[in-house]
Formats: structure tokens, sequence, C-alpha cells
């Protein structure tokens, strides 16, 4: 029996975006400009190009104005410095975002590092996380922050709940862990060194998993009724031989067979996250400006 409801986060992140759309305007008179996110890709890779340009898009619908910078995969660490530099200093710009992964020659921390955090609106640098931490105003990661408003869409007051999430990078598990103790929840961060995986997940009220690893958690590793969120996006083969398929991190049939709600993937988590980086810019261009945000409008 399949008795979850299926969350519908292409629905809500198309929601969110719409309401994000919905409070530019006002902006635009307060400011006297839109609210300008800039992107920096270097090099090639054809997952980021594809990232990169669905960014683009959705900024100009959201009505905002999108900076595109390319370097050559062949750019210095130096070039990128000084493009973050002179983006930190352009007052048309609310947001910035510079694709990861990175060329190997070129260290990301310290280009993470060089961005204001005023306009880290990927949430990434060390400033952010600790706002995160110690519980002041500041951006949270983009992927993180969906999750959450997936999850309080659909349980209301998280208050009380055991929550465990699977994965403890920066940019997933260890904000995500944050977030749902900033909402009372009793958090356990779990990884691949965690004991007894499947207990400690069977006593969870909120599942997120963030490990990258194809259909890793089980439906008998599934509490009855419970919420679970699949961050994972894992290429696999196919029925067909040369096809792929994609898979989240969670064994979706067996899952929603005990959970109460559940991720799909792909239409889940995925959407979200630029939904999110709108929200984020929308945020950072309003208090960048010193204009008051619309009480409610973007959750
Ligand atoms: N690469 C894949 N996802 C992301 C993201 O959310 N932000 C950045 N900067 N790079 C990414």
């Amino acid at each position: 029996m399949n008795g979850a409801e299926i969350i519908d986060g292409k629905a809500y992140a198309a929601g969110l975006r719409a309401r994000v759309a919905a409070a530019v305007p006002a902006f635009r008179v307060a400011a006297g400009r839109a609210p300008g996110l800039a992107v920096v890709l270097v090099g090639e890779d054809p997952a980021s190009q594809v990232y990169v340009r669905s960014k683009h898009k959705a900024t100009v619908e959201a009505g905002m104005e999108s900076f595109e910078h390319r370097l050559p995969a062949t750019a210095s660490e130096m070039e990128l410095l000084d493009l973050v530099e002179r983006l930190n200093a352009d007052d048309r710009v609310d947001g910035i975002l510079v694709q990861l992964p990175l060329p190997s020659h070129i260290d990301e921390k310290r280009v993470i590092a060089t961005i204001d955090p005023d306009k880290d609106v990927d949430g990434f640098h060390v400033v952010n996380a600790g706002r995160l931490a110690v519980g002041e105003a500041g951006y949270v990661p983009c992927t993180p922050l969906g999750c959450l408003m997936l999850l309080k869409d659909r349980l209301g007051d998280l208050s009380g709940l055991a929550a465990v999430v699977i994965g403890r990078s920066n940019i997933v598990g260890k904000p995500m862990a944050a977030l749902l103790l900033a909402e009372n929840c009793t958090v356990t961060v779990a990884h691949s060194r965690t004991r007894d995986l499947a207990d400690v997940v069977r006593r969870a009220d909120i599942v997120v998993a963030a490990v990258g690893r194809p259909e890793m958690v089980k439906g008998d590793w599934i509490r009855h009724g419970a919420t679970v969120i699949d961050v994972g996006i894992n290429r696999v083969p196919g029925a067909e031989p040369g096809k792929t398929r994609l898979v989240g991190d969670v064994a979706f049939a067996e899952a929603a067979a005990v959970a109460g709600a559940i991720t799909p993937v792909p239409g889940g988590v995925g959407p979200m996250t630029i939904a999110v980086l709108l929200r984020n810019t929308l945020v950072a261009a309003h208090r960048r400006a010193g204009v008051a945000l619309p009480e409610g409008a973007i959750g």
C-alpha cells in the first residue's frame, strides 16, 4: 500500500517564486532599482551550465536583474577574486553566487571567504554559518531552507519532534540540523560512521536524507507516519540499456508505503533550491536598501 502523501516541491516552489515576483514591483518603487543577482561560472562543466542557465531564467522571470559572469576554466584564482571584489562593490548587486565546483587550481574556501557576507545568498560564508549557529539573521543555504519550508508547510509547528538528518555536509546536513534545532526539534545528525543507522532513523518523526547514495534509506527504516525529505539526486542505470534515471537517497516506493509524507525525486526538494535563491536575493535587496519586507510575503 502506498499510504504517504507526496509532497509536491515543484508546486510549492512555483508558489514561492510567484510570491517573490509579486514583491518585486514594490521594491522597485521604494529603492528605484530592481533586486540584482550575480552568478559567476568558471569553466564549462555541463551540469553547472544548466544550473546557471536556469538561475538566470528564473531571476529574470521574477523581475530581478541578472548579472551573469563567465570565466574560462583557465582563469586564475586572482581573476576570480578580483571579479568577486567588483561585485561586492557594485550597488546594483544584492546577491552573489559563485557556482561550485570550481576548477581544482582555485581555492573554493578563499573565494567564498571573499564574498561580502551580506551578499552571500548561498549562505556559504563562515559568517553566515556562524549567524545560523547562534540564531542571528543572515543567509541560510538554499537547499536546507527549502526543506524546512516543505516541512513546515506539511507539519506546521515542529516543536518537540524527533528529526534525523543523514549527512553532515556544510551545504545541507549541518545547516539543516541548525534550522531544525531552531524550530525546537530534537535533532540527531547521522553520517557514515553512525552505528545502527536503521535504528536511529526508526526513531524519527522527520527524516532528511542528504548523503548522495542512491536508495540507501530503506522502507523498513521509516517510522509509520514519518515525514521524509529526500535531498539526494543520483543518476543510476535505467531499465533500458544506455538509459539512466534519477533516484533519491531513499528507496521511494518502500518508504512511501510507511511514511506519512515523502518528497519524490525528481519534483521534491530539487525545484526548491532556485526558488529559495530568489527569496534570499529579495531579502538581501530589502536589507541592503533599508526597505521593509512585506510581512509574511515569502515565508
Ligand atoms: N552547485 C550546485 N549547487 C549549487 C548551489 O546551490 N550553489 C552554488 N554556489 N553552487 C552549486
